[in-house]
């Protein structure tokens, strides 16, 4: 059974049912590619089968390492960037507390994901005085700012516990034999987790990348695996329009080829707001290449509707939306009347929050699409590590399928190291 669903019935005014049948054919054929590894960048396909094979005694380290972190640090600094933090952030976030109580545990916060001197030093603020660990995460090893951040962290670690109690609160998550970070972690006796090099960083939240993190923040591991697995196992059997990862692929590639070239990705669960940023980077760093790629954006709902809503509403026709819908907010508050009724709302008595914000996405979506905007549903049933296991492996198969149909290799990532070179040269590296 999938666990996602996928809903384009907000796109009939603009897909013709035999172009989309011809796509959908593309799509399949597109999924052979992925799967027979017959394509531009097929020695990273690793991740495809992560949710089945991974190293089992490494995965009972991270776990032993996360019960540890657990017991012994009140916080975690989580120091990487781009696929090396975003899907862990995307997972903690979509799935802990937005106002944990004092005391309940392991607070993961991430640094090193930009070179601010005031976010950093408020973070040193923050953990000095706290008992606390590091994992730092960086499969190349060399990349600047969890490089410059990790420096920073090391020593005020080093400061308070001594070189050997710092060395036993440092976890490496890096590549197996390869680069600085590999050789410092070597040379101190940092425990270190590897990240398969048949993985990219933007497809890595499956390994030790993500699952350390996650499980120190005390999420389910194992049922974040399940969720994937099943989801893997439904979309390698499911065909044609069985199939919701072929679907949402055929679908974004049919818009873009019609001239949408931005797709928002919207929620209506503000734990969903890094799900949107992992999955900006999922998409626009494997399609975003030769000149082609839909440009994606993101939206939080209600939220932006008051401030991007205008935009959307009526300004260029050049995009479309995703819709990420909740089935079942898990928790929620039901309306009361009120004898006076001053504010004028005891028509919602009785009412819950997840009817007034399932009406606010239903009446957006209507306006939108009457706005000449094509609407697309993803949705999945709560916020559990199950469903967010199989969304992240849906996102991801979606997009190699997404990236083959549009005719480039979706693993590679040459344009990333433009800027390094011009930073590289102003900062004077050797
Ligand atoms: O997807 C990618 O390749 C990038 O976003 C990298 O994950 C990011 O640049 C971090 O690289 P590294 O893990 O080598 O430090």
């Amino acid at each position: 059974m999938a666990l996602i669903k996928f809903d384009d019935a907000r796109t009939a005014k603009y897909i013709d049912p035999s172009v989309k049948k011809e796509c959908m054919e593309l799509a399949g054929s597109a999924r052979e590619v992925l799967r027979s590894g017959t394509g531009e960048g097929s020695d990273f396909l690793g991740w495809l089968r992560l949710p089945f094979d991974y190293d089992r005694e490494e995965y009972s380290r991270i776990k032993a390492a996360a019960r540890k972190i657990r017991s012994d640090s009140e916080v975690l600094v989580v120091i990487g960037i781009g696929g090396s933090y975003l899907g862990a952030r995307a997972v903690i976030d979509a799935l802990t507390e937005a106002f944990p109580k004092e005391n309940s545990g392991t607070k993961v916060v991430f640094a090193g994901n930009s070179v601010s001197p005031v976010y950093l030093s408020s973070l040193v603020e923050f953990v000095k005085d706290r008992d606390f660990s590091v994992n730092v995460i960086s499969k190349s090893g060399t990349t600047t700012e969890p490089a410059v951040t990790f420096r920073v962290f090391r020593k005020l670690l080093e400061d308070k516990y001594g070189e050997e109690g710092a060395a036993r609160r440092i976890y490496a998550t890096t590549d197996k034999a390869r680069g600085a970070l590999k050789s410092l972690a070597d040379a101190k006796g940092y425990e270190t987790f590897v990240i398969p090099d048949d993985v990219g960083g933007r497809f890595s939240v499956l390994t030790p990348v993500g699952l350390l993190p996650i499980a120190a923040a005390g999420i389910d591991t194992d049922s974040l695996i399940g969720g994937a697995r099943a989801e893997a196992e439904f979309l390698d059997k499911a065909e044609g329009l069985q199939n919701p990862a072929l679907q949402y692929a055929a679908v974004r590639n049919i818009l873009y080829g019609s001239g949408r070239a931005v797709e928002i990705l919207e929620n209506y669960e503000p734990g969903l707001h890094f799900i949107t940023e992992w999955w900006k980077q999922l998409f626009g760093e494997s399609e975003g290449k030769q000149g082609k790629g839909i440009f994606p954006a993101g939206c939080d709902f209600t939220t932006d509707l008051h401030s991007m809503g205008q935009y959307i509403q009526e300004g260029p026709r050049i995009m479309f939306e995703t819709v990420l819908t909740v089935e079942d907010p898990v928790k929620d508050v039901t309306l009361e009347a009120t004898g006076d009724d001053l504010d004028g709302l005891n028509y919602l008595a009785g009412r819950t929050m997840d009817f007034v914000n399932k009406q606010a996405a239903e009446g957006t979506a209507m306006a939108h699409y009457d706005g000449d905007v094509p609407v697309l549903k993803i949705s999945f049933d709560a916020l559990t590590p199950e469903c967010i296991g199989a969304l992240l492996y849906f996102f991801e198969y979606s997009c190699g399928v997404s990236g083959y149909m549009l005719g480039v290799n979706p693993f590679n990532q040459p344009g990333v190291e433009a800027y390094k070179k011009n930073m590289f040269r102003l900062l004077g590296k050797p």
